[in-house]
């Protein structure tokens, strides 16, 4: 595979499940500095979409989606044009949002009612957001061009990343 332009993550790279771990660990230890006292909500999301990013190459996009009006809305986001609206009932982020679980999908074209907003994207996990007070305010979505990018590693230290931001 051709090397990417430097410093992007279009290309995709597959990470050994060690070095998966460490690049989390950084990213968590950098999102822990940089926002410690920090509270707006848009703020901390523009800010772990950019650390994780540039930490995990095998990242296309990643982003969130609101909870608004009794749907999910476009939120901060890297990477390609993203879906403006997705309703509760449709795609991997709707059924993130109705289920309150963690959605891991190796292959999207196997997830019923997958939301192709790029058609690069080959795999996703997705993690509900929650607040202080336990509502879901929103969905992280992390989408890969390669199959089956996202394991029991990613849902571990993104849920982690999501109580740490937005719970506590
Ligand atoms: N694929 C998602 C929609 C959002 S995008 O991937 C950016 C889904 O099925 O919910």
């Amino acid at each position: 595979m051709e090397a990417a332009p430097s410093g992007l993550a279009y290309e995709g790279e597959v990470l050994s499940p060690a070095e998966k771990m460490r690049a989390y660990d950084d990213a968590i230890r950098q999102l822990d500095s940089i926002l410690v006292g920090e509270s707006h909500p848009i703020l901390k999301m523009a800010t772990i979409n950019c650390v994780l990013r540039e930490a995990l190459p095998y990242y296309f996009w990643v982003g969130f989606y609101l909870v608004h009006d009794g749907e999910l809305v476009v939120g901060p986001y890297q990477g390609t044009l993203g879906c403006l609206h997705i309703s509760y009932d449709r795609g991997v982020c709707g059924a993130a949002a109705r289920t309150g679980s963690v959605q891991v999908v190796p292959d999207v074209e196997q997830f019923p009612g997958h939301i192709a907003c790029d058609s690069n994207s080959r795999s996703e996990i997705c993690v509900p957001v929650y607040d202080q007070a336990g509502r879901l305010i929103a969905v992280f979505d992390v989408d890969s061009t390669d199959l089956a990018s996202f394991d029991e590693i990613d849902e571990a230290c993104l849920t982690q990343i999501m109580r740490q931001h937005f719970s506590r």
